[in-house]
């Protein structure tokens, strides 16, 4: 098995790439971190900077060159930003969290595609804040949305491929620590509810939801290529 996954530093990638590579699978992988834990376990990798779609695009290229076939492609990379209004966010920032969140998933997908290498299932991670709306998850909703419907274009076009953007519910990774470790705001109400789900069965750890999110991959195939699904659902 040929597996790739953005993202693998840390959080919810660095327990996808850990289990694949515990089941023996041939695992690729980038973030800017280096993982030196999954390195020494045989993880290619390659330090990539998504928000820097010209630096990144021939070192990524280079990292998957030798192979032509993927099982399983998981774009999970994401960046979440600060939580507070929209009118405070700075253009930059929600710029930055658009080129990573969403147009990154762009050239990644096209440098995949290129040389008729073949990709049998892609899973993008999104999130339920592209369905809420939620105050203060400002430019994270706005770019999961768009995740979502750059999903569904790239399904309609490449009909050999199945395309999945899944919520994977609430994980313990360092995004939820940030969030459970801001001060209680009234404006911002899922924080008390994270806070609450913190440390219980609500919010696995990642290689517990790595675990299951591989076990439901057969299922998402049963879904329309380019659909939005959320874990908690099926
Ligand atoms: N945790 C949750 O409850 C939750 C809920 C819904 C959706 N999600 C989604 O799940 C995915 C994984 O998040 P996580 O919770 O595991 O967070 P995390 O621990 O913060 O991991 C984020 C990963 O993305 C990489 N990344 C961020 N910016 C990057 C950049 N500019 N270039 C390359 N890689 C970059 C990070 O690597 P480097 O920093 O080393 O570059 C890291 O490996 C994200 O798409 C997130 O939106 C998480």
């Amino acid at each position: 098995m040929h597996i790739l996954i953005t993202g693998v530093s840390s959080g919810l990638g660095h327990g996808l790439a850990k289990t694949y590579l515990a089941q023996g699978a041939e695992v690729y992988g980038c973030s800017r971190r280096a993982p030196k834990d999954l390195i020494q376990r045989g993880l290619h990798f390659a330090s990539v900077d998504l928000a820097d779609a010209r630096a990144g695009t021939p070192v990524f290229e280079e990292l998957i060159r030798p192979v032509p076939h993927f099982d399983s492609v998981f774009l999970n990379a994401g960046k979440l930003g600060e939580i507070r209004d929209m009118q405070a966010t700075p253009l930059d920032d929600l710029r930055e969290t658009m080129e990573i969140n969403v147009w990154s998933n762009k050239w990644l997908l096209d440098s995949l595609f290129a040389h008729s290498r073949r990709l049998t299932q892609v899973v993008a991670i999104s999130s339920g804040a592209s369905q809420s709306g939620m105050r203060g998850w400002n430019g994270y909703s706005v770019s999961k949305a768009a995740l979502n419907m750059l999903i569904k274009l790239y399904a309609g076009e490449q009909t050999e491929t199945h395309f999945t953007a899944l919520a994977p519910g609430l994980v313990d990774t360092a995004m939820q620590d940030y969030l459970t470790n801001l001060p209680d705001d009234p404006r911002y109400q899922p924080l008390a509810i994270l806070k609450a789900a913190k440390g219980t069965a609500r919010m696995p750890d990642a290689e517990s939801c790595a675990r299951q999110l591989i076990q439901i991959l057969p299922q998402l195939l049963e879904l329309e290529s380019g659909s939005y699904a959320d874990i908690r659902k099926l």
